[in-house]
């Protein structure tokens, strides 16, 4: 063997993993795609060449050997354990395990809180990986905890796993951890799958454990697998930190990626807020996690509270409830909106799901529906995320009901039709139309439909428009049905003996309505603009407008140029409102309201500071940010109305963490103030949530 080819692999080695962390970590590819190759291929050529030089860390390996026939059994020196799962999905679940660990522990009441380190409970596929002399030698996935699958190969190729370990590295260390795939990365893959014509992933968890599963490392290296290290195995030569919150921060220094959502915290209390927090951020957090994971921070501690049979006494998963659920649909009525729109809506045989009970879910419009092929008496797939409104994402088609046919007598039919919309309104008759390049069916009787009347009522007085409380859907039903109310302008003229008249309706509260009424007449601009119902004006246009305008009148009289004009506001969203005040009739309405004595105060046009939609919260930034530096997320905060501040306190309303996030974020977790990374702000930025 030549030594200059020796060296030269060596530094070959080198430059490719330095390219490869700047292309998948960094997401800043150094050099072309060709001239990355050419170096590839000149490393994969002098090992070819010298076998004796093809190290098992060489990027060469990533790209997989042949297929395998069948995968070795791999013995787990440190059996790979499961955790237990509290029942209670609810602040109990914590209370319960923090009661356990005392009791376990032997502590006295009154002895203070136990220090929890609390992370998520990510769902992919549990795989150990060891590493001898900092080099990865073998993967394994779990199996029945004693005895794993040798997927080495598979794991080779993904990219999160270093193949080098950083910094002095033991003789052994067995990494644990979920290899599991984001749901950002399994769309563009599965888009890419169909253009192919190849079958998609189902979700991110059988893309994960499906991937590792391949006997050919071709294909897993093809599928977009990330890992998650959160804990370890069998080690030598290693003095393992005290804690587990330390133990995390030793693999990150290895070179492992560790999830950035960590806390430390004492006591149940603070678990509970955590398991809140992240949940609540669950839609914003790129992949999917189905829980929680507490362990007791100190590894002393661990050891003194040992295993039952397969399941450490020190951790627990804490999970969220679950978010699917099967059920029938007993019936598909359809909804008519405050536009006008019709909605297919599925009533379900009540059923439990994320955390309700569920009675109804949407089937979105008549595409959809049809595209499911939803009908009455299916069973389905009902699914409710977080306070998504619930859907049906898919039939049983092996559980719908079926008759003979009447020709055949051992072919069978469907009981139901496929869904059809109704040709007219069901609510006032009226023709439906559907717009060309619309997916929306729409009533076209406007304010003749009583349904529209009702939306466009209850939007005009709801907690975020023109704030009339005790002015609810019912009250609204009644209003209208009696004739006492066609527009909102009718409302300001409604009285307390008129009022006090109607059923179920007190003196009393009468009298409380006509307060709430009249207080509404002092309204902000944007508030009243919002509550106009314009099409394609929500809140945060409503906002924009008001703060561009300064005016009512102003506003009234823009042109579509103007309109425009205005950031975030296309053609679509300025003829809507153009259209809207061309309007005879809106005009009419604006004038009445305005004659009642509704008005609005100008400040907060554009001669005042912005109240912007951070307007009042307070945030802190902690660490590194993918892609924005410090400087620049407070200049955003700021211009949005918001406050920067040093440290966390109660008054604090968000944490935008990043890389390497320290104490900042821990004291968040403490005092459950909420967490985001740099997506949720930018998406709480684009007045998205809360
Ligand atoms: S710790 C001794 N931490 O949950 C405890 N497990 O039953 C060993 N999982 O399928 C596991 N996220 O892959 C731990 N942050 C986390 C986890 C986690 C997901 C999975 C694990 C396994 C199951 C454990």
């Amino acid at each position: 063997m030549s030594a200059a080819a020796g060296e030269r692999a060596e530094r070959l080695r080198r430059e490719i993993e330095a390219h490869n962390r700047a292309y998948y970590e960094l997401d800043a590819p150094a050099i072309s795609d060709a001239a990355y190759d050419a170096l590839f291929r000149e490393l994969q050529a002098i090992e070819a060449e010298y076998p004796e030089l093809l190290t098992p860390g060489s990027p060469t390996r990533r790209v997989g050997g042949r297929p395998l026939a069948q995968f070795a059994a791999v013995a787990h020196d440190v059996p790979m354990l499961s955790i237990q799962t509290e029942t209670d999905t609810g602040a109990r679940g914590a209370e319960d395990f923090d009661a356990r660990v005392r009791r376990e522990l032997e502590l006295p009441d009154g002895a203070p809180p136990v220090e929890f380190s609390a992370e998520l409970k990510f769902d992919g596929l549990a795989v150990s990986l060891r590493y001898e002399h900092g080099v990865f030698m073998r993967g394994a996935t779990r199996g029945d905890g004693l005895t794993g699958e040798d997927v080495t190969q598979n794991l080779r190729t993904v990219h999160d796993i270093p193949l080098h370990l950083k910094g002095d590295a033991p003789p052994l260390l067995e990494v644990r951890g979920e290899a599991y795939m984001r749901r950002d990365d399994l769309a563009r893959y599965n888009e890419k799958a169909k253009a192919r014509g190849e079958k998609p992933l189902v979700n991110p968890r059988n893309g994960a454990a499906g991937s590792i599963r391949q006997l050919d490392p071709a294909i897993a290296k093809s599928r977009p697998l990330r890992f998650f290290a959160y804990g370890i195995g069998a080690i030598e030569g290693w003095d393992a930190p005290a804690t587990h919150r330390e133990l995390l921060d030793a693999l990150a220094a290895f070179g492992f990626p560790v999830c950035e959502h960590r806390v430390v915290v004492r006591g149940w209390q603070a678990l509970a807020d955590f398991h809140d927090c992240m949940g609540a951020q669950r839609a914003r957090i790129p992949f999917d996690f189905d829980g929680v994971v507490y362990k007791v921070n100190s590894l002393a501690l661990q050891n003194r509270l040992g295993f039952r049979s397969r399941e450490p006494r020190w951790a627990v998963a804490h999970k969220y409830p679950a978010e699917e659920a099967r059920t029938v649909v007993t019936a598909i009525e359809v909804q008519v909106g405050r536009t006008g729109a019709l909605t297919p809506v599925a009533k379900l045989r009540p059923v439990f799901v994320g955390g309700v009970t569920v009675t109804n879910a949407t089937l979105h419009n008549e595409d959809e529906t049809r595209r499911k092929d939803v009908r009455v008496g299916d069973t389905v797939i009902v699914r409710r995320a977080g306070d998504v409104i619930p859907e049906v994402v898919s039939v049983v088609l092996d559980e719908r009901p079926m008759s003979p046919s009447p020709n055949d007598p051992f072919a069978r039919t469907p009981l139901h039709p496929p869904f059809e919309l109704p040709a007219t309104c069901p609510q006032c008759g009226s023709r439906v139309v559907r717009e060309e390049g619309e997916t929306i069916v729409r009533c076209s009787g406007g304010l003749v439909c009583p349904a529209q009347v009702k939306g466009a009522l209850l939007h005009f007085a709801g907690r975020r428009t023109m704030d009339i409380e005790g002015l609810g859907d019912r009250l609204i039903e009644q209003l209208v049905a009696g004739g006492q109310v066609k527009t909102p302008a009718d409302l300001y003229a409604l009285t307390a003996p008129a009022l006090a008249a109607m059923e179920r309706m007190g003196e009393k509260s009468a009298e409380n309505l006509v307060a709430a009424i009249e207080k509404s007449k002092a309204a902000s601009l944007a508030r009243f603009i919002f509550a106009l119902g314009i099409r394609n004006v929500g809140e945060s246009t409503a906002k924009d407008l008001a703060r561009y305008f300064g005016k009512f009148e102003t506003l009234q009289k823009a042109d579509a140029a103007a309109l425009e004009s205005i950031p975030d506001v296309g053609p679509v969203v300025a003829a809507s409102i153009c259209d809207f005040f061309a309007e005879a009739y809106n005009r009419e309405v604006i004038g009445r309201l305005i004659a009642a004595g509704v008005h609005w105060a100008e400040s907060e046009g554009q001669a005042d500071a912005p109240p912007g939609v951070f307007a009042g919260k307070v945030f802190v930034l902690t660490g590194t940010l993918p892609t924005l530096r410090r400087d620049d997320a407070k200049t955003l905060i700021e211009g949005a109305g918001g406050k920067v501040s040093a440290s966390v306190s109660r008054k604090t309303d968000y944490v935008v963490a990043g890389e390497e996030a320290g104490s900042k974020l821990d004291k968040a977790g403490e005092l459950g103030v909420a967490i985001l990374d740099e997506a949720g702000l930018l998406q709480l930025l684009q007045g998205d949530c809360q």
